[in-house]
């Protein structure tokens, strides 16, 4: 797979129709490094770390300067591959805002950014400075509140979602991510927009699919219901360990040199 090119944003808008997109989270170096090797069309280094790397309990917790720390050491390993950096909660608030953290992300090493909702003036902006941005309808995880429900069930909710998804469309997202929204409202949301959808538990009919790497590899004890795992790697990880620590132990005790009695 050497020499080939990272897709720009334009590259990705223009797959819509051609073929599916796949885009995975990466968070960490050696995570970056591997999975530039396999074709991805983003890695996303989503506020999910918050969650699934560092053990918040919500994507809340996670700062600006934790996103921008996560993106340059997976630009350190993904040479490849387009990298999609996450705005934080907190960190867009207004357009002026909105720039000066995605600008960071960009020095860190991102080639885009995704924020969460239809804030059409800090896209715009954000656009305006020349940096790329991917959308986010549906569950927003920095704002949801009592927990994550499935968004898009009601005649009236699907069409909130479609309307936000045109807007971001029509002010120049290069793509849109749809998280956890009714199948039916998330293939009415690809109908009826020109960038490509990405969708994470929102049916087969999104233009590509996206999974946080976590759960795909089996990281962690309890992944969601709608992620079916394609490596326990948790296991893996455990039989090494325990493999290591018996064999060591099993190893005569080392022997340490006496020490001489002071006179
Ligand atoms: O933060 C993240 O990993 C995300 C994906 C679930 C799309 O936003």
């Amino acid at each position: 797979m050497g020499g080939r090119l990272i897709l720009t944003a334009r590259d990705i808008r223009a797959l819509k129709g051609e073929r599916r997109l796949a885009m995975l989270t990466a968070y960490d170096y050696p995570t970056a490094l591997a999975l530039d090797q396999v074709g991805l069309d983003v890695m996303l280094v989503g506020d999910s770390l918050g969650e699934v790397e560092l053990g918040y309990d919500s994507t809340r917790a996670v700062s600006l300067d934790m996103m921008e720390h996560h993106v340059r050491a997976v630009a350190n390993g993904a040479t490849r591959t387009h990298i999609t950096g996450d705005m934080p909660a907190g960190s867009y608030g207004d357009p002026r805002q909105a720039v000066a953290s995605a600008m960071a992300l960009v020095a860190a090493g991102a080639h885009s950014v995704k924020l969460e909702g239809a804030l059409i003036p800090q896209v715009e902006a954000i656009l305006d400075a020349g940096i790329p941005v991917m959308g986010h309808v549906g569950l927003l995880p920095q704002t949801a509140e009592g927990g994550y429900r499935k968004q898009g069930k009601t005649m009236q909710d699907a069409d909130r979602l479609v309307a936000e998804a045109i807007a971001l469309d029509r002010a120049g997202c290069f793509a849109i991510v749809i998280e956890c929204v009714d199948a039916d409202a998330a293939r009415r949301i690809t109908d009826a927009v020109d960038a490509p959808t990405i969708g994470i538990a929102a049916g087969i009919d999104c233009d590509g699919q996206v999974l946080v790497s976590t759960d795909l590899f089996g990281l962690l004890p309890d992944p969601p219901p709608f992620v079916e795992a394609r490596a326990n790697l948790r296991d893996l990880m455990q039989g090494a360990a325990s493999e290591f620590a018996a064999e060591v132990r099993a190893t005569a005790a080392p022997r340490l040199p006496r020490r001489t009695p002071a006179p």
